[in-house]
């Protein structure tokens, strides 16, 4: 991405005191979506990756991730796999589950969704302390596909998610858009 891009994008970002909780600092990302030029370049920008990685397969993350990652498998003609919180999909599913800072989490896909020979590239809207990330790049792994790259529209970088997941990605890109 271009420096004029990163420049649109992040002048549609918003910063929000004290959400969820007292001292933290949330990055908004609802300007952007309701900016069509702003929400279009991130998603040509995305879709960009799509090819450089040659992927085959789009894995989104519920739930902001859905938003970025379905335009972006339309844009770049490929299939959307959602993956979701624990007990959303009705099919047969594979599940992973991970550390939060308090307790664990659990993610799902539907394991008919993925296989050999496909190459994978999974969509956020924020990596954190990359939790989420790893457990997505381990279901899409169990699954029997490949992971050619992650790709977020903000890494926060303080909170060192990229330390956690590059090792599991063996090589393969983690590209954030934007760092904090
Ligand atoms: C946020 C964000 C990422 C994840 C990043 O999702 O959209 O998916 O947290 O955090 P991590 O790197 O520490 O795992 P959230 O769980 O808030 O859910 P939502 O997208 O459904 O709002």
């Amino acid at each position: 991405t271009d420096a004029s891009t990163r420049d649109l994008l992040l002048s549609r970002i918003r910063d929000v005191a004290d959400h969820p909780k007292p001292g933290i600092v949330f990055k908004d990302i609802t300007p952007l979506l309701a900016d069509p030029k702003a929400f279009t370049a991130l998603t040509d920008a995305l879709a960009d990756l799509c090819g450089a990685y040659g992927a085959t397969k789009v894995v989104g993350l519920e739930a902001r991730g859905f938003i970025l990652a379905a335009p972006v498998a339309v844009r770049a003609g490929l299939g959307f796999i959602p993956v979701r919180k624990a007990g959303k999909l009705p099919g047969a599913t594979l599940s992973q589950s991970y550390e939060l800072e308090y307790g664990t989490a659990e993610m799902e896909v539907h394991a008919e969704d993925l296989g050999e020979g496909d190459r994978v590239i999974v969509i956020d809207d924020v990596l954190a302390t990359g939790g989420t990330a790893e457990a997505s790049v381990e279901l899409v792994r169990r699954a029997g596909a490949e992971v050619v790259g992650v790709a977020v529209l903000l890494e926060l970088g303080f909170l060192d998610g990229r330390a956690r997941l590059e090792p599991v990605l063996r090589g393969a890109p983690l590209e954030a858009l934007l760092t904090f």
